[in-house]
């Protein structure tokens, strides 16, 4: 994972609840965790990535890379869609489907915040777990 200082933000690409998204120099998006998340909904997306079956993957936005805390992240930059541009069909479990989460990577529209509730049930994840930021990111990960 680059140092922060390295990353070279361009631009403002969303902001949502819990992070703002960021453009870097090389093309990938940059989610920064805001001052009181503690980089919980990053934590989440590695964990649920690294868990997601391989049906459920098609349809999230790559991870690249994660500091260790989860405090930033860089994606695979995708570009906004249209309301009328969501998936008509994708599994129940996934609640928050509102057209801000999901982008386009190429041609096909992935999700980009599958930082939910849902999911984790679904996978089986301790949330208490990813909760917490001693625990570090990559024992979250293992199986
Ligand atoms: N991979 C991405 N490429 C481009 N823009 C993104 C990407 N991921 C998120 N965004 C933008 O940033 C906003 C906030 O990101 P999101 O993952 O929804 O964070 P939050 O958990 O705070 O809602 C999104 O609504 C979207 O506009
Ligand atoms: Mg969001």
């Amino acid at each position: 994972m680059p140092l922060f200082n390295e990353l070279k933000l361009h631009k403002v690409l969303g902001c949502g609840k819990t992070r703002s998204v960021w453009l870097t120099s090389d093309k990938n998006a940059l989610k920064l965790s805001h001052i009181f998340h503690n980089g919980t909904t990053n934590r989440m997306e590695w964990a649920i990535w690294h868990h997601a079956e391989p049906e459920l993957k098609k349809i999230l936005v790559p991870p690249i890379s994660i500091h260790e805390n989860g405090i930033y992240m860089v994606v695979t930059l995708g570009e906004p869609i249209k309301r009328n541009e969501v998936p008509k069909i994708f599994p129940s479990f996934i609640t928050d489907s509102k057209s801000s989460n999901w982008v386009r990577v190429g041609n096909k529209i992935l999700l980009a915040d599958y930082a939910q509730g849902g999911i984790v049930t679904h996978l089986g994840l301790d949330s208490k777990k990813l909760h917490d930021e001693t625990i570090p990111v990559e024992e979250l990960c293992r199986k």
